[in-house]
Protein backbone atom coordinates (compact mmCIF):
# COMPACT_ATOMS: atom_id res chain seq x y z
CA UNK A 1 0.00 0.00 0.00
CA UNK A 2 1.04 3.93 -1.04
CA UNK A 3 2.20 6.27 1.92
CA UNK A 4 -0.15 9.09 0.92
CA UNK A 5 1.00 12.97 2.19
CA UNK A 6 -1.71 15.61 1.93
CA UNK A 7 0.32 18.93 1.64
CA UNK A 8 -2.30 21.37 1.94
CA UNK A 9 -0.28 24.72 1.66
CA UNK A 10 -1.82 27.68 3.02
CA UNK A 11 -5.22 26.69 1.48
CA UNK A 12 -8.79 26.08 3.07
CA UNK A 13 -11.11 28.67 5.51
CA UNK A 14 -11.61 27.16 9.13
CA UNK A 15 -15.29 26.14 7.55
CA UNK A 16 -13.60 24.05 4.79
CA UNK A 17 -11.46 22.30 7.07
CA UNK A 18 -14.34 21.01 9.27
CA UNK A 19 -16.45 19.84 5.87
CA UNK A 20 -12.60 18.39 4.62
CA UNK A 21 -12.26 16.43 8.17
CA UNK A 22 -15.94 15.27 8.34
CA UNK A 23 -15.38 13.71 4.63
CA UNK A 24 -12.42 12.72 4.96
CA UNK A 25 -13.33 10.74 8.70
CA UNK A 26 -14.05 7.42 7.33
CA UNK A 27 -10.89 6.63 6.40
CA UNK A 28 -8.73 8.67 9.55
CA UNK A 29 -7.73 4.76 10.75
CA UNK A 30 -5.79 4.15 7.89
CA UNK A 31 -2.39 5.03 9.19
CA UNK A 32 -0.98 5.09 5.51
CA UNK A 33 -2.70 9.05 5.00
CA UNK A 34 -1.18 11.45 6.35
CA UNK A 35 -2.13 15.41 6.80
CA UNK A 36 -0.12 18.00 6.81
CA UNK A 37 -2.84 20.76 7.41
CA UNK A 38 -1.81 24.97 8.19
CA UNK A 39 -0.40 25.04 11.30
CA UNK A 40 -3.18 26.47 12.76
CA UNK A 41 -5.64 23.47 12.34
CA UNK A 42 -3.41 20.57 13.71
CA UNK A 43 -4.76 20.44 17.00
CA UNK A 44 -8.13 19.62 14.82
CA UNK A 45 -6.75 16.69 12.90
CA UNK A 46 -5.04 15.35 16.07
CA UNK A 47 -8.22 15.26 18.41
CA UNK A 48 -10.25 13.72 14.87
CA UNK A 49 -7.62 10.57 15.11
CA UNK A 50 -5.39 11.51 11.77
CA UNK A 51 -1.64 10.85 11.50
CA UNK A 52 -0.67 14.28 11.11
CA UNK A 53 2.39 16.26 10.21
CA UNK A 54 3.74 19.91 9.79
CA UNK A 55 4.51 21.68 6.00
CA UNK A 56 7.56 23.15 7.95
CA UNK A 57 9.01 23.78 11.60
CA UNK A 58 12.03 26.16 13.27
CA UNK A 59 15.70 25.57 12.74
CA UNK A 60 15.87 27.12 16.11
CA UNK A 61 15.29 25.15 19.34
CA UNK A 62 12.63 27.15 20.81
CA UNK A 63 12.52 30.87 22.42
CA UNK A 64 12.27 34.43 21.28
CA UNK A 65 11.50 33.63 17.43
CA UNK A 66 8.46 35.26 16.50
CA UNK A 67 6.30 33.21 14.17
CA UNK A 68 8.22 30.26 14.20
CA UNK A 69 6.98 26.55 15.09
CA UNK A 70 9.89 24.81 17.07
CA UNK A 71 10.13 20.97 17.31
CA UNK A 72 9.29 21.06 20.65
CA UNK A 73 5.96 22.81 20.07
CA UNK A 74 4.93 20.69 17.20
CA UNK A 75 6.03 17.47 19.52
CA UNK A 76 3.97 18.39 22.02
CA UNK A 77 0.43 18.44 19.96
CA UNK A 78 0.81 15.71 18.41
CA UNK A 79 2.56 16.01 14.98
CA UNK A 80 4.90 13.06 14.10
CA UNK A 81 5.97 13.72 10.48
CA UNK A 82 7.24 17.06 9.27
CA UNK A 83 7.89 18.54 5.59
CA UNK A 84 11.41 20.29 5.33
CA UNK A 85 13.48 21.32 2.20
CA UNK A 86 10.54 22.01 0.54
CA UNK A 87 10.91 24.12 -2.91
CA UNK A 88 8.25 26.79 -1.92
CA UNK A 89 10.35 27.22 1.11
CA UNK A 90 13.76 27.34 0.02
CA UNK A 91 12.52 29.62 -2.41
CA UNK A 92 10.23 32.07 -0.55
CA UNK A 93 12.34 32.12 2.87
CA UNK A 94 15.96 31.28 1.49
CA UNK A 95 16.22 27.99 2.87
CA UNK A 96 19.47 27.14 2.76
CA UNK A 97 20.66 22.94 2.68
CA UNK A 98 22.49 23.65 5.95
CA UNK A 99 19.17 24.60 7.58
CA UNK A 100 17.23 21.58 5.97
CA UNK A 101 19.79 19.67 8.01
CA UNK A 102 19.52 21.22 11.06
CA UNK A 103 16.04 20.73 11.03
CA UNK A 104 16.35 17.41 10.16
CA UNK A 105 18.73 16.73 13.22
CA UNK A 106 16.35 18.36 15.57
CA UNK A 107 13.08 16.19 14.78
CA UNK A 108 15.34 13.03 15.00
CA UNK A 109 16.15 14.49 18.41
CA UNK A 110 12.51 14.54 18.95
CA UNK A 111 11.26 11.52 17.47
CA UNK A 112 9.67 13.04 14.41
CA UNK A 113 10.03 11.81 10.82
CA UNK A 114 11.25 14.06 8.45
CA UNK A 115 10.16 14.26 5.08
CA UNK A 116 12.94 15.53 2.79
CA UNK A 117 11.75 17.38 -0.44
CA UNK A 118 14.59 17.79 -3.32
CA UNK A 119 13.95 17.86 -6.69
CA UNK A 120 15.70 19.84 -9.47
CA UNK A 121 14.60 22.88 -11.60
CA UNK A 122 13.43 23.31 -15.19
CA UNK A 123 16.82 24.53 -16.43
CA UNK A 124 18.31 21.69 -14.44
CA UNK A 125 16.71 19.11 -16.06
CA UNK A 126 17.13 20.28 -19.49
CA UNK A 127 20.88 20.70 -19.17
CA UNK A 128 21.12 16.95 -17.95
CA UNK A 129 21.69 17.93 -14.37
CA UNK A 130 18.54 16.51 -12.80
CA UNK A 131 20.16 13.83 -10.43
CA UNK A 132 23.19 15.67 -9.99
CA UNK A 133 21.25 18.22 -8.29
CA UNK A 134 18.80 15.92 -6.66
CA UNK A 135 21.75 13.94 -5.11
CA UNK A 136 23.48 16.98 -3.96
CA UNK A 137 20.60 18.25 -1.98
CA UNK A 138 20.26 14.62 -0.44
CA UNK A 139 23.79 14.50 0.30
CA UNK A 140 23.72 18.33 1.65
CA UNK A 141 20.81 17.52 4.12
CA UNK A 142 22.22 14.18 5.11
CA UNK A 143 25.10 15.67 6.67
CA UNK A 144 26.62 14.48 10.14
CA UNK A 145 23.75 11.68 9.79
CA UNK A 146 24.57 8.16 11.02
CA UNK A 147 22.71 5.55 8.77
CA UNK A 148 20.63 4.64 11.56
CA UNK A 149 19.15 8.54 11.52
CA UNK A 150 19.15 8.22 7.56
CA UNK A 151 16.72 4.99 7.96
CA UNK A 152 13.95 7.25 9.86
CA UNK A 153 13.70 10.40 6.95
CA UNK A 154 10.95 10.04 4.00
CA UNK A 155 12.26 11.21 0.84
CA UNK A 156 10.01 13.11 -1.64
CA UNK A 157 10.95 13.55 -4.67
CA UNK A 158 9.64 16.51 -6.18
CA UNK A 159 10.54 17.74 -9.64
CA UNK A 160 10.59 22.02 -9.00
CA UNK A 161 8.72 22.56 -12.45
CA UNK A 162 6.17 19.78 -11.58
CA UNK A 163 4.78 21.73 -8.44
CA UNK A 164 1.35 23.09 -9.49
CA UNK A 165 1.79 23.02 -12.82
CA UNK A 166 -0.10 20.13 -13.72
CA UNK A 167 3.18 19.17 -15.42
CA UNK A 168 4.75 15.91 -14.49
CA UNK A 169 7.82 14.05 -15.85
CA UNK A 170 7.02 10.81 -17.78
CA UNK A 171 7.14 7.31 -15.64
CA UNK A 172 10.77 6.15 -16.99
CA UNK A 173 11.92 9.63 -15.52
CA UNK A 174 10.47 9.32 -12.37
CA UNK A 175 11.62 5.28 -11.97
CA UNK A 176 15.15 6.36 -13.08
CA UNK A 177 15.71 9.54 -10.69
CA UNK A 178 13.77 7.18 -7.72
CA UNK A 179 16.28 4.55 -8.99
CA UNK A 180 19.18 7.08 -8.38
CA UNK A 181 18.50 7.80 -4.74
CA UNK A 182 17.49 4.34 -3.65
CA UNK A 183 21.27 3.36 -5.21
CA UNK A 184 22.51 5.99 -4.12
CA UNK A 185 21.25 5.31 0.05
CA UNK A 186 22.31 1.62 0.03
CA UNK A 187 25.99 2.86 -1.64
CA UNK A 188 26.20 5.72 1.09
CA UNK A 189 24.24 4.67 4.37
CA UNK A 190 23.29 0.96 3.22
CA UNK A 191 19.67 1.83 3.68
CA UNK A 192 16.97 1.02 1.17
CA UNK A 193 14.53 4.39 1.36
CA UNK A 194 11.32 5.53 1.09
CA UNK A 195 10.65 7.23 -1.58
CA UNK A 196 7.45 9.69 -2.47
CA UNK A 197 7.00 11.50 -5.58
CA UNK A 198 4.86 15.24 -5.29
CA UNK A 199 3.87 17.50 -7.91
CA UNK A 200 1.28 17.28 -9.85
CA UNK A 201 -0.45 14.42 -8.37
CA UNK A 202 -4.20 14.43 -9.21
CA UNK A 203 -6.82 11.45 -9.41
CA UNK A 204 -6.58 11.98 -13.39
CA UNK A 205 -2.73 10.60 -13.44
CA UNK A 206 -2.48 8.56 -10.22
CA UNK A 207 -3.46 5.36 -12.32
CA UNK A 208 -0.53 5.62 -14.48
CA UNK A 209 1.48 6.93 -12.06
CA UNK A 210 0.73 3.60 -9.89
CA UNK A 211 2.23 1.70 -12.65
CA UNK A 212 5.91 2.72 -11.48
CA UNK A 213 7.20 0.15 -8.94
CA UNK A 214 10.13 1.78 -7.21
CA UNK A 215 7.79 4.29 -5.82
CA UNK A 216 6.12 4.41 -1.89
CA UNK A 217 3.79 7.23 -1.95
CA UNK A 218 2.87 10.48 -2.71
CA UNK A 219 3.11 14.14 -1.66
CA UNK A 220 0.06 15.60 -2.30
CA UNK A 221 -0.47 19.52 -2.55
CA UNK A 222 -3.35 20.91 -4.49
CA UNK A 223 -5.44 17.94 -4.78
CA UNK A 224 -5.13 17.12 -0.84
CA UNK A 225 -7.38 20.00 -0.57
CA UNK A 226 -10.20 18.92 -2.83
CA UNK A 227 -12.11 16.01 -0.37
CA UNK A 228 -13.75 14.40 -3.14
CA UNK A 229 -10.54 14.28 -5.49
CA UNK A 230 -8.23 13.30 -2.52
CA UNK A 231 -10.79 10.94 -1.22
CA UNK A 232 -10.58 8.46 -4.84
CA UNK A 233 -6.84 8.95 -4.89
CA UNK A 234 -6.49 7.15 -1.86
CA UNK A 235 -9.17 4.81 -3.38
CA UNK A 236 -6.78 4.43 -6.18
CA UNK A 237 -3.89 3.76 -3.97
CA UNK A 238 -5.08 0.67 -2.17
CA UNK A 239 -3.48 -1.99 -3.74
P1 LIG B 1 1.07 19.93 -6.03
O1 LIG B 1 2.07 20.23 -4.83
O2 LIG B 1 0.53 18.55 -5.82
O3 LIG B 1 0.00 21.00 -5.92
O4 LIG B 1 1.85 20.04 -7.29
C1 LIG B 1 2.92 19.26 -4.32
C2 LIG B 1 3.76 19.83 -3.23
O5 LIG B 1 4.07 21.03 -3.28
O6 LIG B 1 4.13 19.13 -2.28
Amino acid sequence: MKLIVGNQKSYLSSTEIDIFIEKLSNIQRKDNVLICPSSIYIDRFVSSGFVTGCQNVSKYKSGAYTGELSVEQIKSVGVSFAIVGHSEVRKNFNESIIDTNTKIIRLLDEEIVPILCVGESKEERDEGRAKDIVLEQIEGAFEDLSPDLVKKVLIAYEPIWAIGTGEIPTNDDIQDMVSSIKEYLIDNYDVSGIILYGGSVNNENIDELNEIDNIDGYLIGGASTKVYEFLQIIDKCEN
